[in-house]
């Protein structure tokens, strides 16, 4: 049977990956400020992303989640923002035209901050130290002094959060996303690459019809869908503290929602049933993300979404597979064939990433080849078994880093140090992430059973 839920019932329970914060009364007193502070997102907004991907479980839409693997105090900046949002905007676009179905937008940005660490300490000349956690948690240089878990981090994650998603919402709805700017979107170092001349054909084809819908007298300006996108925020809850200080009663539906994100997911290593990441999350309403890795069995992932989407609602989950590309074949079969036996509606997501790193010339990196072949057997597993691909999500930046190997421009594992920024794990850069979205493009197509290549004409 199961026992009372409450946003602080998780504390009873076990728990992976919890930083080991030396004065416990200071954290009680920040999460007690934190939980006097106003929410960063409405519950109204949530439910508007739970009903949207309630239509990509049905099959309808396609889900297009992405951003930093960890957001830094050091890099928040409007310029990056601005360049992460139209690189997104971009690959949407992309999406949107290829798959001729709605894509729903929801960024790793606005409180992507905590990370999850495969062992609790590093190593680095013999010094042994307390590993980086995520800037909410402590920071990232190498020294004893910084690498102590400070609660103090979660008031500033707090309100970087909050100048983040300010930003995000006026650039969404005060005119940047105009279909009319479509061939504003493009960044300067994307102008000479090659996905540039399929971006600006597509571009093309919007503008011609922007002026068609003009001409017959719809005003653009007064078309919302035309004018404004909606743009979602989402992370991992990891850090419970702060989920907890951040969840309210929507006065609307009497509800509980962490107003932290719009959607949170729970990582691959605090999945386990009978944790707390899994009790915190079960009694939240925000539509939720599962991450499924190798280590889940067709079994455990049926007990989860009993417990996370007990009443079977669409939109509620969606399971992030990241299998790795040589392990995808293996293990996402048998997850699909059980969800679908069972009848279980979920959005099913295809996290390319997490699976495929490997270190090369010291760098923790992806290949580019890797990432793609893992989305292709995504989407082949997913016709096999008729269930429908409904997402893909990503670690990427507007930035024209060098942190994943491969691509149109081919990146060798030699130009990694060149612009090797991240401060967790590698992103795909926006020629990259643009390359990416248009093979996705064209294996939505493909899902539409319409020939490929019809999208981008020349001239
Ligand atoms: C992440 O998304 O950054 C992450 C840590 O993923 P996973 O839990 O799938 O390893
Ligand atoms: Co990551």
């Amino acid at each position: 049977m199961k026992t009372r839920w409450s946003p602080s019932s998780w504390r009873g329970k076990p728990i992976q990956q919890v930083p080991d914060y030396p004065d416990a009364e200071l954290l009680r007193q920040t999460e007690e400020r934190l939980a006097s502070f106003p929410p960063l997102v409405f519950a109204g907004e949530a439910r508007k992303l739970k009903r949207a991907l309630g239509n990509v479980a049905e099959g309808n839409g396609f889900l297009l989640q992405g951003g930093d693997c960890a957001e830094s105090f050091a890099e928040h900046g409007g310029d990056n923002i601005r360049d992460f949002f139209r690189v997104f905007l971009q690959m949407a676009i992309v999406l949107t035209f290829g798959g001729a179905q709605p894509v729903v937008k929801v960024g790793r940005i606005a409180g992507q901050f905590a990370k999850p660490r495969s062992s609790p300490s590093e190593t680095k000349d013999g010094i042994e130290l307390p590993s980086y956690r995520g800037d909410i948690v402590n920071g990232i240089e190498f020294n004893e002094k910084s690498r102590v878990p400070d609660p103090q981090r979660q008031v500033m994650a707090y309100r970087q959060s909050a100048a983040t998603l300010n930003l995000l919402r006026a650039f969404a709805q005060g005119g940047y996303a105009n279909l009319s700017n479509v061939h504003k979107w493009t960044l300067g170092f994307i102008a000479d690459s090659p996905q540039n001349e399929r971006y600006q054909a597509l571009a093309n084809r919007i503008s011609e019809t922007m002026e068609f819908i003009e001409a017959i007298g719809i005003d653009v300006d007064n078309n919302a869908a035309l004018r404004e996108t909606e743009f979602f925020t989402s992370h991992e809850a990891l850090l419970l503290g702060y989920e907890e200080a951040l969840t309210r009663v929507d006065s609307t539906s009497g509800e509980w929602y962490t107003t932290s994100g719009h959607m949170i997911w729970i990582g691959d290593r605090t999945r386990q049933q009978d944790h707390a990441h899994v009790e915190f999350c079960r009694g939240i309403k925000n539509p939720l993300g599962l991450k499924c890795g190798p280590s889940l069995t067709p079994d455990d992932l049926l007990g989860l979404i009993d417990a996370l989407n007990p009443e079977n609602e669409p939109g509620r989950l969606t399971l992030i597979a990241r299998f790795g590309a040589e392990n995808v074949a293996e293990h996402l079969p048998k997850l699909v064939q059980a969800v679908e036996r069972e009848g279980r509606k979920v959005v099913w997501s295809c996290d390319p990433m997490h699976g495929n790193t490997i270190t090369a010339n010291r760098y923790k990196t992806r290949p580019f080849d890797r990432i793609l072949s893992e989305v292709q057997s995504f989407f082949d597993i997913h016709q096999a078994e008729g269930s429908h691909a409904g997402g893909i999500h990503v670690e990427m930046t507007g930035k024209n880093v060098t942190e994943c190997t491969g691509g149109a421009r081919a990146i060798t594992a030699e130009d990694l140090s060149d612009r090797y920024h991240t401060h967790c794990d590698p992103r795909l850069n926006a020629d990259q992430a643009l390359e990416l979205a248009f093979l996705v493009a064209e294996l939505l197509k493909k899902e539409r059973g319409e020939p490929a290549k019809r999208q981008v004409v020349n001239g």
